[in-house]
């Protein structure tokens, strides 16, 4: 699939049009170019800190996010690293290899993310800098979903973001329950963006925020995305969030 716009960083954009395809994985085009572009803003705006993902399998979205790292950034990759079988993780190393991640700047944990505590990431980042953006794409149970939020929050900068991963997925129709139920026992975060699926296998992301970062985006995507914006939004009975989406429409009605 080409796509007819761009994060505006070059190398993640040449990683997206050139070689997303030869790295398996599940996430979209669509959702990697939204997500770069977020980077880039927040570098624009002096937000920095390393970032990290559960559930990288070959790396297909976690290398996008990669190229948008600033210099000494450090990006975390935790995954069990053993489907379909043990030769992931050296896949996932020649990925990066192959397509222009110096592994010097990466993080790998090879377990499962609840083995994990704040402090776990942070040691393994070597840095008490808050994560500018953490995607969670692991284990799609509530319990872990759950989990893997505390987690993530726990370790976010103040104006960083959490990108949840098969929203709304006909497969997984529960863990928007348990993301609504996070959110109603964290205030003070907020659905900023969903980011709609290009495919059942590349499914729909939510975009989390901290409610007081959300106006250092919201315009921004609306602005820089105009042909992708559904305007009517998504509502969340107290707010209205952006919606982007590959090709945005409503039904015709006579
Ligand atoms: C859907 S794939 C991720 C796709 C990838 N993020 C992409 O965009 O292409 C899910 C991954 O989550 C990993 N996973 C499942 N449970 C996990 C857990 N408890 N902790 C860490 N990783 C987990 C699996 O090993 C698998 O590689």
């Amino acid at each position: 699939m080409t796509i007819a716009f761009r994060s505006g960083l070059a190398a993640c954009d040449h990683y997206i049009e050139a070689l997303y395809d030869s790295v398996r994985g599940m996430s979209s085009r669509f959702a990697a170019t939204i997500t770069c572009h977020l980077m880039r803003r927040q570098s624009d705006m002096g937000i920095n800190g390393p970032i990290a993902e559960i559930g990288t399998f070959e790396g297909r979205f976690f290398i996008a996010l990669a190229h948008a790292l600033q210099a000494g950034e450090k990006a975390l990759a935790i995954d069990l690293f053993n489907w379909p079988n043990d030769g992931l993780l050296d896949l996932f190393r020649q990925h990066l290899a192959r397509c222009g991640i110096d592994e010097a700047g990466i993080v790998i944990h090879k377990g499962a993310s609840d083995e994990l505590s704040p402090a776990d990431i942070r040691a393994k980042l070597g840095s008490e800098a808050g994560l500018r953006l953490f995607h969670i794409d692991g284990e799609h149970s509530r319990e872990a979903i759950t989990r893997d939020l505390d987690l993530a929050h726990a370790v976010m900068h103040a104006q960083g973001l959490i990108i949840l991963d098969d929203m709304l997925h006909p497969g997984y129709p529960l863990l928007v329950i348990a993301v609504h139920d996070w959110l109603q026992r964290h205030p003070d975060m907020k659905v900023l963006a969903i980011i709609d699926r290009e495919d059942i296998v590349a499914a729909a992301k939510f975009v989390l925020c901290r409610a007081d970062a959300v106006s250092l985006y919201e315009d921004d995507l609306m602005a820089s995305f105009p042909a992708q914006h559904f305007v009517l939004g998504a509502e969340f009975e107290s707010y209205f969030c952006v919606v982007l989406t590959p090709k945005p429409r409503l039904a015709e009605v006579d």
